[in-house]
């Protein structure tokens, strides 16, 4: 009789971000919805991906890439960093790697359309 007592108070059951709901380390500030824009044309363009495919990865970034951590934005890490952190996340979330490179493709999009490295 005490079972649903046991799960409610498994202390690890926080509850998952919301869309939208992005903070980053801490600093409310910088939190928000545009710190992961929209892709765009001109990111399209300016990254050398297809729209398409960016437009995809932002899709996959903000149903799974806040589903275990805090969304990293895509200014919290070097390009050849996202590089590196990206394929283990997959593998973590367990997204095919059509998915994978959509994602690696919209933060790097995003980082280049800001002058970013
Ligand atoms: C199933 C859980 C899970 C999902 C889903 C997930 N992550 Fe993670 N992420 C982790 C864990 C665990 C760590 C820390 C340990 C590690 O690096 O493996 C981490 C760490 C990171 C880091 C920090 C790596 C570093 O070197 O500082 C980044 C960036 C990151 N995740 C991005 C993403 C992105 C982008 C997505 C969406 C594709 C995503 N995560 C989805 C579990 C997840």
């Amino acid at each position: 009789m005490f079972v649903g007592f046991l799960m409610v108070s498994c202390g690890q059951m926080g509850k998952p971000p919301e869309m939208g709901d992005l903070e980053a380390g801490g600093e409310p500030a910088e939190g928000g919805i545009k710190e992961v824009p929209n892709p765009t044309a001109t990111m399209a363009k300016k990254s050398g991906k297809s729209l398409g495919e960016i437009q995809r990865g932002h899709e996959v970034y903000m149903l799974h890439c806040g589903e275990c951590h805090r969304y990293k934005l895509p200014q919290d890490l070097d390009i050849d960093e996202w590089e590196t952190a990206v394929p283990k996340m997959i593998g973590h979330a367990g997204l095919a790697s059509a998915d994978e490179k959509a994602v690696l493709a919209y933060v790097v999009a995003v980082k280049m359309d800001r002058g970013e490295e």
